[in-house]
């Protein structure tokens, strides 16, 4: 049986990700790689829709890269690349544009949200039209799944739209690829306000794990989190949200399941609980963080990975486009 392929992607816009990209997503990348033929992308063209210095910009796409690696997405595995590396998904973000409709454009939920909160004047274009890139990001490599987090349904759905309403006007081009959402191995949320999902945009990086956090960061981080009600070390996530929260992060990453450590930890206090989950974490990013310094520190090696992943990936995107071109009339 031949291989089904997946893509994915995600944004260059923070120097590290953070429990909630690794426990909820980016782990199932790396499972993902060994049965299916597997393309991921740092999307550095999406991050330009939001203001960033360049040089800032430069290091956290490789950064990204990096750490995709170091969490193990093997580039002899998967192709690993860069999106600005690959022209041909501006040049069918184009295609796309001339045929997404004004107001289909204007529902994205996602884009409602960040242009209300930037509002008119701060909104850039590119953020009306970031779901059409990343329609052209998708359906250039005919991917069977996209593999994203429950916030990217609707971006998933317009790219099927768009891919449905050009095959039907001009003749097959596209493969409909199926949103595969990921059932979290986890939601993660943020150690200082447990009801609110860990995120990069949080008011304080107080409650935030990121990957790359030197141990003692992140062993403060444990240490003064918060504490609910009671004593008992119960998953309650009601009543005890912080406390839930350090279980679901807990098995994560030992393996063991919930009631298995609600056993180990009955009748010891928060304290060696929150001691010991952020040693388990710490345990684990360690050697993420090790490899992603080591891959840091000769760029030059890096880049040339990367440069193997666009070519990669260039073979497979110029002649999508090359077909969709044609289709429509383009000589
Ligand atoms: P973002 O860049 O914040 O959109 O995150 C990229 C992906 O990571 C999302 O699509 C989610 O699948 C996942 N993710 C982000 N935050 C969390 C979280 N707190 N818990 C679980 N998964 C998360
Ligand atoms: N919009 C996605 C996010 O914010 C990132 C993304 C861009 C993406 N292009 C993609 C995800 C293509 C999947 C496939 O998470």
């Amino acid at each position: 049986m031949s291989k089904k392929r997946v893509l994915s992607g995600i944004q260059p816009t923070h120097d590290s990700f953070h429990l909630g990209n690794y426990l909820g997503a980016l782990k199932q990348w790396v499972h993902l790689q060994s049965d299916n033929d597997a393309y991921y992308c740092v999307v550095d063209l999406h991050a330009l829709t939001v203001e960033t210095d360049p040089k800032l910009l430069q290091k956290r796409t490789l950064l990204s890269a990096a750490q995709l690696i170091a969490i193990g997405i093997d580039p002899n595995k998967s192709t690993l690349f860069v999106q600005s590396h690959v022209p041909a998904h501006n040049q069918l973000a184009w295609v796309f544009e001339c045929i997404t409709g004004f107001g289909e454009a204007s529902r994205m939920t996602q884009f409602k949200d960040k242009s209300q909160k930037g509002g008119a004047e701060r909104t850039n274009v590119g953020l009306f039209t970031y779901p059409i890139l990343q329609a052209a990001d998708i359906l250039l490599y005919q991917p069977d799944f996209v593999p994203v987090g429950e916030d990217q349904r609707q971006h998933v759905e317009l790219t099927r739209d768009i891919a449905e309403r050009f095959n039907k006007k001009f003749g097959k081009v596209f493969n409909i690829p199926q949103a595969q959402i990921i059932k979290s191995l986890a939601k993660i949320n943020d150690l200082q306000d447990p009801t609110a999902k860990m995120s990069k945009s949080a008011a304080s990086m107080a409650g935030v794990i990121e990957l790359l956090d030197t141990p003692e960061a992140t062993m403060k981080k444990f240490k003064s989190s918060v504490t609910d009600d009671g004593k008992e070390i119960k998953f309650d996530e009601k009543a005890k949200p912080g406390i839930s929260n350090l279980l679901t992060i807990h098995s994560a990453l030992s393996g063991k399941s919930i009631e298995s450590l609600e056993s180990q930890f009955s009748g010891k206090g928060y304290g060696e609980f929150k001691t010991e989950v952020a040693e388990i974490v710490i345990s684990n990013l360690e050697p993420i963080t090790r490899r992603t310094n080591e891959l840091m520190s000769d760029k030059a090696e890096l880049i040339k990975i990367l440069e193997i992943g666009a070519q990669r990936a260039n073979q497979v995107a110029s002649e999508t486009l090359k077909s969709a071109y044609s289709a429509i009339g383009l000589i």
